[in-house]
C-alpha cells in the first residue's frame, strides 16, 4: 500500500539534517561504490523520518535528493511505495495494525475493530489529542504471534485480543506499554508449552528404540 501525500498539515520549508546524522548519511553513502551513491536512500529516509518526528517533509527529499545527486521524483517514488515511510505526521503513537490472512485468523479484525472503538478513531485517521494514529499494513513477518502490530515503526506488540489491546493502548499513553507478547508467551514458543519430538512420539504411541 502507498502513502499519499496528504495537505492538510504544514510541510516546513526547509529541512537540514542535524550535525550527528550528517556524520551517518556519510557512513551510509561510503557503503556503496563510487556514482552509486543512490543507493543510500533508503537509509537517510529512515533516518530523516527518525529526526523529523516520525515523518519525512517534502523538503527533507529535496535534500536528499541534492545529497544523493539523484531526481527528485526518485526519492519520491522510494517514499510513496513503503509503508515505513510517513509522509504525513502520524502522532505521538503510530500503530500499524498487520491485517494479512495469518493476522486475520487469529482475530485481528476483532483487534482493529476494539482499538477503533476504544480510541473513537478509524483506520487512516489520528485522535483529536494527537495521541494515536492507526494503520492497516501488509505481513509483519511475526505470524507465528499473530494478530500483532507495530509501534512507531519499531517495537511489535503480538499475541493481540480485543481485550489486552484496550490495555496495551492505556499503557502507552502512561508511557509503561511492554512489546512483545501479550499473553506472556515467551518469544514465539508453543502457545501449549515447551515440546519435544520425544514427547511428541510418545504421545503417538512410538516405542522408545523401535
Ligand atoms: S500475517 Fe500478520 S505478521 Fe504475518
Amino acid at each position: 500500500m502507498s502513502v499519499a501525500v496528504k495537505k492538510d498539515f504544514e510541510q516546513p520549508k526547509d529541512f537540514k539534517f542535524s550535525k550527528e546524522n550528517m556524520v551517518k548519511v556519510e557512513l551510509h553513502i561510503a557503503k556503496y561504490p563510487k556514482g552509486r551513491q543512490a543507493s543510500a536512500v533508503m537509509a537517510l529516509l529512515t533516518l530523516a523520518q527518525e529526526q523529523h518526528d516520525g515523518w519525512i517533509p517534502e523538503a527533507a527529499m529535496e535534500e536528499i535528493a541534492r545529497i544523493l545527486d539523484m531526481p527528485r521524483v526518485k526519492v519520491f517514488e522510494v517514499a510513496t511505495f513503503y509503508t515505513m515511510y510517513n509522509l504525513s505526521p502520524k502522532g505521538k503513537h503510530h500503530i500499524q495494525f498487520c491485517t494479512t490472512t495469518p493476522c486475520w485468523l487469529a482475530g485481528s479484525a476483532e483487534v482493529v475493530r476494539a482499538c477503533e472503538k476504544h480510541l473513537g478513531i478509524h483506520l487512516g485517521e489520528t485522535t483529536p489529542d494527537g495521541e494515536f494514529h492507526l494503520s492497516d499494513v501488509e505481513c509483519l513477518g511475526a505470524c507465528v504471534n499473530a494478530p500483532v502490530f507495530q509501534h512507531n515503526g519499531d517495537d511489535f506488540y503480538e499475541d493481540l485480543t480485543p481485550e489486552n489491546v484496550v490495555k496495551v493502548l492505556d499503557d502507552m499513553k502512561a508511557g509503561k506499554a511492554r512489546p512483545g507478547s501479550q499473553t506472556g508467551r515467551v518469544t514465539s514458543m508453543s502457545i501449549k508449552g515447551a515440546t519435544t519430538l520425544h514427547d511428541q512420539a510418545k504421545k503417538a504411541g512410538v516405542k522408545e528404540n523401535s
